[in-house]
């Protein structure tokens, strides 16, 4: 995984367009995810679903994540997907990685058996994950948080879920150190992190609160391959060359952005957002984002009124 680099960009529903995945890429994101795409959809050729695919540009390197729960879903999608690559599809012709979710706090996915839902189910997982090492052809991995509560990370559904990541030779894991139900702000669980990290035979990425230069050391300290950053991106898209900077030189970088950084950030987003006609969700967030910052409020503010994702 060492082509992915260290600083990976999350995956963010309503977010994670490409322009703000090009904007993070300019400032030291070594890989980017698309937002969580429904596998069936895709399958169906729902147009919605299809622009949540944009992986038009080569000079962004981006991994795409899916939402599937059942095996015969997964390969079809894994032929979409190949003859997208195949036929040149702009859409598909830049994706680096593929990505399964098995994160995601929706109780609407969680009451259907999906996402979390399944880091208990052993044969279903070995099933699932063993169909995207054959059919994927790009590099694959996954992204897990401890279980859906208490009970099942005491139970420690997660090393069952690395066991299987082993044994199959996915290329990453990436582990948001948490249970679903666990508060947003609350620390990351760094003891299960240093278990996982203990027992795996292939590339770990931390996720869950890096925010600058020593929460990302603290992460690769411990021995994590990578690190994944979402809200702090949000805030501050240039936090992956802070942290870049930090560990290179242990300083803290001391320039806080000005109102031209931020409308200089602003128009490469509108640039690539009106080129390749982008949702209409992501566009008004980040307008609302850069308007926000532009007037000094640094803080995290949700895309979404439904779902909480952290
Ligand atoms: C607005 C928003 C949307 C998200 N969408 C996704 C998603 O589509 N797929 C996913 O795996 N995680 C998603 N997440 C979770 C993040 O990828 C990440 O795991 C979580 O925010 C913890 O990282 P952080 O502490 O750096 O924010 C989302 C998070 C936020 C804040």
């Amino acid at each position: 995984m060492d082509t992915f680099g260290k600083l990976w960009l999350s995956p963010m529903e309503s977010v994670s367009d490409l322009g703000f995945r090009t904007l993070c890429y300019q400032h030291g994101a070594s890989l980017t995810f698309t937002e969580m795409v429904r596998a069936s959809a895709l399958v169906q050729g729902n147009k919605a679903t299809l622009s949540l695919v944009d992986t038009y540009t080569s000079s962004v390197k981006t991994g795409l994540q899916l939402l599937v729960s059942k095996k015969e879903i997964l390969q079809k999608a894994m032929a979409v997907i190949k003859e997208g690559i195949e036929i040149k599809d702009g859409r598909f012709s830049n994706i680096s990685v593929i990505d399964l979710n098995f994160g995601c706090p929706s109780p609407m996915i969680i009451n259907l058996g999906q996402g979390p839902a399944l880091l208990k189910r052993t044969v279903k997982m070995k099933e699932l994950l063993t169909t995207l090492q054959k059919e994927s052809p790009l590099p694959c991995g996954i992204k897990i948080r401890l279980g859906l509560n208490e009970i099942e990370k005491k139970q420690k559904v997660y090393l069952k879920v690395i066991e299987i990541a082993n044994d199959i030779g996915l290329d990453y894991v990436i582990v948001h150190s948490k249970t679903v139900a666990g508060a947003s702000m609350a620390p990351i669980d760094w003891k299960a992190l240093q278990e996982i990290i203990s027992k795996a035979k292939i590339p770990i990425v931390g996720n869950g609160l890096v925010v600058d230069g020593p929460s990302a050391k603290k992460m690769l300290d411990i021995g994590c391959s990578a690190v994944m950053i979402a809200r702090a991106a949000v805030a501050n898209p240039w936090v992956f060359e802070e942290i870049e900077s930090y560990l290179m030189t242990g300083k803290k970088n001391p320039n806080a952005k000005t109102a031209t950084d931020y409308m200089k950030a602003w128009n490469t987003y509108k640039n690539i957002a009106d080129k390749y006609g982008t949702k209409n969700k992501f566009y008004e967030y980040h307008k609302k984002m850069f308007e926000l910052r532009m007037q000094g409020d640094m803080k995290y503010h949700s895309p979404s009124r439904t779902l909480k994702w952290v």
